[in-house]
C-alpha cells in the first residue's frame, strides 16, 4: 500500500517558493536583472577604503564594479570597464579565485589608467586623457559608466542601474527605511570590523537568507545558541519580540558562549537594548544581528544558483577596538560555531531541493521571517513570476 502524498493545500501552512527558484539558472539570471542590478545592494564597509585612490573591486552577480575613494574624500562607484574597448580597469590578483570576491581592495595612484591603450580616468570617473586623441575627441561623454553609491551606518550600498533609480526616486531610504528606523540607537557609523570570515556555501542565496530569518530550526540545529537565548527554541521560535528585543537567559546579555563579555555596551542604547538581542533583514543581501557590544553582519553574495559567499563581519565600537586588551574571540567563536551549523543545514536543503520529487515546501506559522523574503522576491517578479 503506497501512502498518499501530494502537494495539496494544507490548512495552517503556506507554500514556499517553488523549488525551481532555488535550482534554476534561468531564475537566477532573472534575479540578477531584477534584484541585484536594480536594488540597492550592500557591498561592504566604508572603512575598507579610507584614503584617496583606495578602491574595492567587486563581482556582483558577474558584474565587475569599482568603489573608489576620491581626492575630495567622497566615494564613487563605476563599472570596472574602459570606455575605449571594454578592457577591465582593475584586473584583480592573477591566480586568486577570490581576486574579485567581496573585500578585494587596492589603491589607484591618483588616476585610473587602463592597461590596454592607457586611456586614463579621474578618480571621479571623468576621462582625463586618451593618448594621441586629446585634441580631436570630446572627452566629456566618455567618463566611466556610473554606479550609484549611498552610505548608511558605515555600510556601502551600490545601485547598478542609477539612471532608472533616480528617475523613479528609488533611494536607499525608500528600500530600507524600516531598518534605518529600527537600528537608530545603534552607533553603526562608529563601528569597525574586528573580524571578518568569508564562508563559501553550496546553497542558493535565498536558502541562506530564509534560514537566517526564522528560528523554527534553532531548537534542533543550535543547542549552544538556545542555551544563551532560550526563547529561540520556545514555541518553535514563534513568539520572538524583535521590536523590543529578545531576552537572554538569566545573567546573560550578549552572543558569546558565556552570554557575557568585558566590552562596554554601545552608547545610546535603550535599557532594553543593553540586555536584549535584536535582528533585522536588510533586503536583498544582509542580515544584521544586534548585541549590546557587537553587531554581526551577514553580507550575502550570490555566486551562482547553488553557491553563495557570505562575508561575515563582527563590528565593534571604535573606542573598544583600540583598547590594548581588545579580544573579539568570545563573539567570533560563538558565531562561527552557529554559522557552521547553519551553513551545513543550508547545504542539505539545497541538495534536497534538487530532487525531482520536491517541487514546493511548506512554511509554518513560526517562519514569518522566511515568508518576508518570499514576499520580497515575488513582488519584484511582479505578475510575471516565472
Ligand atoms: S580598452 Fe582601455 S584604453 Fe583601450
Ligand atoms: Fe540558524
Amino acid at each position: 500500500m503506497i501512502q498518499a502524498s501530494s502537494n495539496a493545500v494544507i490548512p495552517g501552512l503556506e507554500p514556499t517558493l517553488p523549488s525551481r527558484y532555488y535550482t534554476s539558472d534561468a531564475i537566477f539570471q532573472l534575479e540578477k536583472e531584477r534584484i541585484f542590478c536594480r536594488e540597492w545592494v550592500c557591498v561592504g564597509r566604508v572603512e575598507e577604503i579610507p584614503n584617496p585612490g583606495d578602491y574595492l573591486q567587486l563581482d556582483l552577480v558577474g558584474e565587475s564594479v569599482l568603489v573608489v575613494r576620491t581626492r575630495q574624500g567622497d566615494v564613487r562607484a563605476f563599472y570596472n570597464i574602459c570606455r575605449h574597448r571594454g578592457c577591465r580597469l582593475a584586473l584583480g590578483a592573477a591566480g586568486n579565485p577570490h581576486a574579485e570576491a567581496p573585500g578585494a581592495t587596492g589603491t589607484f595612484p591618483g588616476v585610473i589608467r587602463c592597461t590596454y591603450h592607457s586611456w586614463t580616468y579621474e578618480l571621479t570617473g571623468g576621462l582625463r586623457s586618451a593618448p594621441f586623441l586629446n585634441a580631436q575627441v570630446d572627452k566629456g561623454p566618455l567618463g566611466l559608466y556610473p554606479v550609484a553609491v549611498e552610505i548608511w551606518g558605515g555600510f556601502l550600498f551600490v545601485n547598478l542601474t542609477p539612471e532608472e533609480a533616480e528617475a523613479r526616486g528609488y533611494t536607499l531610504r525608500s528600500q530600507i527605511g524600516d531598518v534605518m528606523d529600527y537600528a537608530r540607537n545603534y552607533p553603526l557609523a562608529d563601528l569597525r570590523i574586528g573580524k571578518r570570515i568569508i564562508y563559501d556555501v553550496r546553497a542558493n542565496w535565498k536558502v541562506i537568507l530564509e534560514n537566517a530569518n526564522e528560528c523554527y530550526h534553532c531548537g534542533g540545529v543550535h543547542p549552544e545558541l538556545c542555551e544563551v537565548i532560550p526563547a529561540f527554541k520556545a514555541y518553535g521560535g514563534g513568539e520572538l519580540d524583535l521590536d523590543n528585543g529578545i531576552p537572554h537567559r538569566e545573567g546573560a546579555y550578549t552572543m558569546t558562549m558565556t552570554g557575557t563579555t568585558n566590552r562596554a555596551p554601545f552608547p545610546g542604547l535603550s535599557a532594553g537594548e543593553q540586555v536584549n538581542h535584536k535582528a533585522h533583514l536588510v533586503v536583498p543581501n544582509v542580515h544584521l544581528s544586534f548585541s549590546p557590544d557587537h553587531v554581526a553582519v551577514f553580507n550575502i553574495w550570490p555566486i551562482s544558483v547553488d553557491r553563495t559567499q557570505i562575508v561575515f563581519d563582527w563590528l565593534f565600537h571604535k573606542d573598544e577596538i583600540v583598547k590594548p586588551d581588545f579580544d573579539p574571540s568570545d563573539a567570533v567563536d560563538f558565531w562561527d560555531l552557529v554559522n557552521r551549523q547553519d551553513w551545513a543545514i543550508c547545504e542539505e536543503v539545497q541538495r534536497g531541493s534538487t530532487s525531482r520529487r520536491f517541487t514546493v515546501g511548506y512554511s509554518a506559522p513560526q517562519e514569518s521571517g522566511e515568508r518576508s523574503i518570499r514576499a520580497y522576491v515575488s513582488e519584484l517578479f511582479g505578475g510575471d513570476a516565472p
